[in-house]
């Protein structure tokens, strides 16, 4: 029998580490779910010590998750260790993942350690979280520019003290997936008692190397990939939980291991993880992009409809795309509405909810006669019980457009319980309505990003607008959907500052200060 390949997603942590990606406890909660229904192995939740926030975050995760592991980074430091075992406390499995650098560069210059002290205070903490949990993980941070021989001497240390998971970060991205895959395989062969621990790896992709990287190690003996959904993660990102599992599963005929993963929940966990934080899937992204699985040239057509395999190493069902993507219309029922969101694993807390989500997916459909799983998504992820807390909401816009003449906007909003109107002139319709809700709102940020996506295909579907703005140097993303793009653009602006100023994110609205 072929082993397993453990998949240990840090899309939560790692990719919360995102500029801009930052999720509330609830949004976390709802990923965190649909990890443990595609069947990941271990949920690393987040990193208890570094925001009340995180603690909170990760407690709730280990509530609510029971089949997966659910994992909380620390520091070797001993509060860090105790903050992430007490968060950690409901889980029904739980895992503690400390770390510490041990590459020259970081030990001297950051952690202004000796090669001793980094060995000991990374013993201690292993120690420490045993106390709490059998199920611990170390990584030696920025394992990829570490010298060898002391790799394998930390990592003997602490899988004796105890340490079952050995994680080997290339942290900054530098590694070449042949020289990687050599060092892993060295790191096993030379470690006297690393058949007591599971080797795994975490990638980051600043030379696009990340999954590459990660299946020359799993080829070389890693037994574990740490990895995020769509990539997503600090800089340049992780590497993508997607490509990782498909490669695996799709070139069996290579790799030693499987995982055990859902694969038909990837698609749904990416338009999760892209609609939570507003991170678009660019259209040709392995797997998950809208071109995944399309052909455009005849000659591909011709032969894919003769046989699929032509050109098609997997089937696009096998990772959640639905061939019949048209599910509902105008004259659908309350109950068909219902089941279909059932199925893509999206479920209302109560009658209200449902009754809420029907009436919004009436109006959709009134503007819009077919509706697309995709709708579906756009129209829960703007759902109001997300929306709880805005102290901005938007109520109304009128805009004139008009060849010749300069274009012109009045936007009705609600800013804490009070209606306010305002308006404004612009280069164009989008600029017109943002300059009349900034004429409102005065957030005085700068807009990094705007960009529009068409959910589904054809000029009636809705466009969902992604925006990024700078906010006191915070970067903060807002994401809306609308047929009607310009009032996509108004909500996904809303969306931004509603997220900066919600009490979650402890920032005040500018007029109150
Ligand atoms: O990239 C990294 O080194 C990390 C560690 C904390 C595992 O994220
Ligand atoms: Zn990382």
């Amino acid at each position: 029998m072929k082993d397993k390949l453990i998949i240990f997603d840090t899309t939560l942590r790692d990719g919360e580490q995102s500029p801009g990606a930052s999720m509330t406890r609830d949004e976390k909660l709802k990923l965190a779910k649909a990890l443990e229904k595609m069947k990941v192995d271990i949920i690393e939740a987040g990193f208890p010590i570094a925001s009340p926030g995180d603690f909170e975050a990760v407690k709730a995760v280990a509530e609510a998750v029971t089949d997966s592991t659910v994992c909380g980074l620390a520091r070797t430091s001993d509060k860090d260790i105790d903050c992430a075992a007490e968060a950690l406390k409901p889980a029904r499995s739980a895992r503690i993942h400390t770390f510490i650098a041990t590459s020259s560069i970081h030990m001297e210059k950051k952690l202004r350690m000796t090669p001793d002290e980094v060995v000991d205070h990374a013993v201690k903490a292993v120690q420490r979280a045993r106390r709490y949990t059998d199920n611990v993980e170390f990584s030696p941070e920025d394992a990829g520019r570490s010298e060898i021989d002391f790799l394998c001497r930390i990592i003997e240390a602490v899988i004796k003290a105890g340490a079952r998971t050995v994680n080997i970060p290339d942290t900054v991205g530098y590694a070449i997936p042949h020289l990687f895959g050599e060092t892993i395989r060295q790191i096993i062969e030379r470690v006297p008692n690393s058949d007591q621990a599971v080797f795994s790896v975490h990638c980051h992709n600043d030379l696009g190397l990340a999954v590459a990287n990660s299946l020359a190690a799993v080829l070389n003996g890693a037994r574990q990939v740490e990895c995020t959904i769509n990539g997503l993660g600090e800089r340049a990102g992780n590497a993508a939980l997607e490509e990782i599992v498909m490669a695996v599963r799709t070139r069996q005929d290579t790799f030693p291991c499987d995982t055990t993963l859902d694969t038909t929940e990837i698609v749904h966990c990416s338009r999760l993880v892209s609609n939570i934080t507003g991170f678009p899937v660019q259209p040709n992204k392995a797997i998950v992009g809208a071109n995944a699985f399309a052909h455009e040239a005849g000659i591909h057509q011709d032969g894919v409809i003769k046989s699929r395999e032509t050109y098609e190493i997997m089937r696009a069902q096998d990772v959640g795309w639905q061939t019949n993507r048209l599910v509902l219309g105008k004259h659908s029922g309350r109950n068909a509405f219902k089941t279909r969101l059932k199925e893509l694993g999206l479920e209302f807390r109560n009658e209200e909810e449902l009754n809420e989500g029907f009436k919004r997916f009436k109006e959709l459909a009134d503007k819009k006669h077919e509706i697309f799983d995709e709708d579906l998504q756009a129209l829960i992820a703007d759902s109001p019980r997300d929306q709880e807390q805005d102290r901005i909401r938007f109520l109304s816009m009128k805009v004139v457009s008009e060849t010749g003449e300069v274009p012109h906007a009045i936007v009705t909003l609600a800013i804490d319980g009070e209606e306010r109107q305002g308006s404004a002139r612009g280069d164009g319709p989008v600029d017109a309505v943002i300059k009349a809700i900034e004429g409102l709102v005065e957030s005085k940020s700068r807009m990094l990003l705007y960009s529009v996506n068409s959910i589904t295909g054809g000029t009636d579907s809705q466009g969902e607008v992604t925006v990024r703005l700078d906010m006191d140097g915070q970067v903060i993303n807002g994401r809306g959907a609308d047929t009607d793009i310009i009032a996509a653009s108004a909500r996904a602006y809303i969306n931004a500052l509603n997220r900066a100023w919600s009490p979650k994110a402890g920032r005040a609205h500018p007029q109150q200060v």
